[in-house]
């Protein structure tokens, strides 16, 4: 019996030039999602990221990190907007900054994450140039829900990429980015979907 499904509105976080983004805005757009994206908030007022948003119609809240006295201050009026804007789901997609326990706490369940790195191995900044220095041989992407430590949250999926002998940081993150671009809307997808279940620390693929 196929059930009814009630539109997801979501916001996503993004610091930087917003690729991942942009795969969402698509994958909305091109109906593989079935959300609204509702707004774009940014810490940072000169993010590539705000261009995408306004191409595509999209709200954009920027609350501009250098702007507040301290980081207890930055994070309060986040988790302010956060609570007003309340969607379904907040995606980051190249959110460079921790989000407090509060915050974490607040939407858990309700919030993930992708990281340039298959984790446990590489949390943290740098996730690729860590993969090369450490000299692994396969390297990918995580998207996982978000709790309260750095990128230690309910693991959703992740994709591999080899990693070769001449490969540098830079030739590792372009590989790596386009299994994110395929990643990251799958895992929006499945969520708005309500075809993902958290059972403890792993996270169940219905079949809805
Ligand atoms: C992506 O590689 C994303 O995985 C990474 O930042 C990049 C953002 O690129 N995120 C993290 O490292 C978070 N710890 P984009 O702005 O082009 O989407």
């Amino acid at each position: 019996m196929s059930k009814l499904l009630t539109m997801k509105r979501i916001a996503v976080l993004a610091s930087g030039r917003g690729s991942n983004f942009q795969a969402i805005i698509d994958n909305v757009n091109n109906g593989f999602i079935n959300a609204e994206i509702v707004c774009l908030i940014t810490d940072k007022p000169g993010a590539y990221s705000i261009k995408r948003a306004e191409s595509a119609g999209i709200p954009v809240k920027v609350i501009d990190y250098s702007s507040f006295e301290n980081r207890d201050e930055y994070n309060k009026n986040l988790h302010e907007t956060m609570l007003k804007i309340n969607p379904d789901l907040f995606v980051l997609a190249g959110y460079m900054r921790l989000l407090d326990k509060r915050t974490a706490k607040e939407f858990r369940g309700k919030m993930i994450n992708i990281h340039p790195a298959l984790l446990p191995a590489f949390s943290g900044l740098h996730a690729q140039r860590q993969a090369v220095s450490y000299g692994v041989k396969v390297a990918g992407c995580t998207v996982h829900f978000v709790d309260e430590g750095m990128d230690t949250g309910p693991i959703i999926l992740q994709q591999t990429v080899p990693v070769f002998d001449d490969d540098d940081e830079d030739k590792l993150t372009e590989r790596i980015i386009k299994k994110e671009h395929v990643a990251l809307p799958l895992a929006v997808k499945l969520f708005c979907e309500d075809n993902l279940k958290i059972e403890g620390r792993k996270v169940r693929l219905l079949n809805n």
